[in-house]
């Protein structure tokens, strides 16, 4: 008998989402691995082993049992792209939303991102950190077990640290775990209006080094991500941001195609990015190259729902030219206030029109490809870090047919229980 920590058994079904190696591409998308009445074995914090139950209490002698008793286990989701940490709401804007007013309009007249770019320049780091903890503690309490977070509302350097900042005390303060993205290019802010090219300039001279100093001082590598979008930033001024980036050490994320297609897409798999964010507009061209390139194609049917518009990323398109497919929340406080990855299922089997299972596999393996961490979290394969969920549910075909109820039951993170 082997001796471990944890041994999880008798689950009606362990959903391994495996991914030999990389992520489920094209048509793979939902291959869930399922073992019945199953069990996994679990040695400091590393999944050792998952396999039938009778099969696995045999072989491994566990300082901890849990009894699923019947209940599904799955990865723990990712949540590859949340604009936390953020201050303040914009529940007025969602009232002028429903009187008429778009997004875009409402963010030319000065509000929408720069609404909350002022809460948050106003904020201390301690007012920052305290109003985003609740924030991840109900994405846990949904499943959430890693998530990627991003500044985005500093848009100067202060206050882009300080939410970099708060970022770094937050992942240090609770059990999600966080990627972190730098997004100075989330929009011009106020004081550069009608400076656009002089706002990117000050982005590549000074903001971009701020950050890589504060990567090298914390020892972790941050992305950098644009906002691409008409009348926010161009194509060339995107390429411009990301390629000094990548000179700078950064990886690399890019905003594309929410509101119109410019071409991000395409720019995000030719400079070899990590993800390519959003998607609802992107061009037949630009679906083509996400088959050819490496960079997973995030999708986030949260915002347009949020936004109570009709178009939601192409994913059977994009399945069909071979790209990866992953699911997000893009929690924020603008367009969707949303922190449960089980709505965003929910959202994505009927929007995107995935099955259950494409949606699991996409919320969790495909996720964690989506903020580079593919080999350490998002499946249930021996040898990745053990986040694991126990759903109270004995099929998984309950997650996305059902929304509106937490499903969670019990969350593990590194092998330990953080909510039962
Ligand atoms: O991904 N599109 C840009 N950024 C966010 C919205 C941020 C906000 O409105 O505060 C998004 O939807
Ligand atoms: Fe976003």
């Amino acid at each position: 008998m082997q001796e471990i920590d944890l041994l999880i058994h008798s689950a009606s079904q362990v959903c391994v989402v495996p991914g030999y190696d990389g992520p489920q591409r094209g048509e793979r998308l939902g291959d869930l691995g399922i073992v019945e009445d199953g069990a996994v074995a679990v040695k400091e914090g590393r999944i050792v082993a998952v396999g039938k139950s009778v099969e696995l209490r045999a072989d491994y002698e566990a300082e901890t049992m849990i009894d699923a008793n019947g209940r599904t286990l799955t990865p723990g989701f990712v949540d590859p792209h949340t604009h936390l940490p953020w201050y303040g709401d914009r529940a007025n804007e969602f009232e002028m939303r429903l009187g008429g007013a778009s997004y875009m309009e409402i963010m030319a007249a000065g509000g929408g991102i720069m609404s909350t770019v002022r809460s948050v320049r106003q904020a201390s780091l301690d007012e920052l950190v305290a109003d985003n903890l609740p924030r991840l503690a109900r994405m846990l309490r949904y499943g959430t077990t890693s998530a990627e977070m991003k500044t985005g509302y500093g848009l100067e350097k202060a206050a882009e640290l300080k939410q970099l900042d708060a970022m770094w005390q937050l992942s240090q303060r609770q059990p999600v775990e966080m990627a972190f993205t730098f997004l100075p290019a989330h929009a011009v802010p106020a004081e550069w209006h009608g400076r656009t090219d002089a706002y990117v300039n000050y982005v590549i001279t000074e903001l971009l080094p701020a950050g890589a100093e504060w990567m090298q001082k914390h020892g972790v590598t941050l992305f950098c991500d644009v906002f691409c979008e008409a009348g926010v930033f161009d194509v060339a001024q995107t390429r411009r941001i990301l390629t000094r980036a990548a000179a700078l050490g950064f990886r690399l994320k890019v905003h594309a195609d929410e509101f119109e297609g410019l071409g991000g897409t395409k720019l995000a798999v030719e400079l070899g990015a990590v993800s390519a964010d959003h998607l609802v507009k992107t061009p037949d061209a630009d679906i083509s190259a996400l088959g050819q390139g490496e960079t997973i194609a995030v999708g986030l049917p949260g915002t347009p729902f949020g936004l109570a518009e009709r178009e939601y990323t192409p994913a059977k398109a994009i399945l069909a030219a071979g790209g990866a497919l992953a699911l997000a929340s893009d929690c924020n406080p603008g367009t969707t206030w949303n922190e449960s990855m089980q709505m965003v299922i929910a959202l994505g089997c009927r929007y995107m029109e995935l099955t259950q299972a494409q949606a699991l596999a996409a919320a969790t393996l495909n996720a964690a490809y989506a903020i580079g961490c593919g080999a350490e979290i998002g499946s249930l394969e021996p040898g990745k870090q053990a986040d694991i969920l126990i759903l109270d549910t004995a099929d998984y075909r309950q997650l996305g047919y059902r929304y509106g109820t937490n499903l969670v039951q019990t969350v593990i993170k590194k092998g330990q229980v953080v909510v039962e």
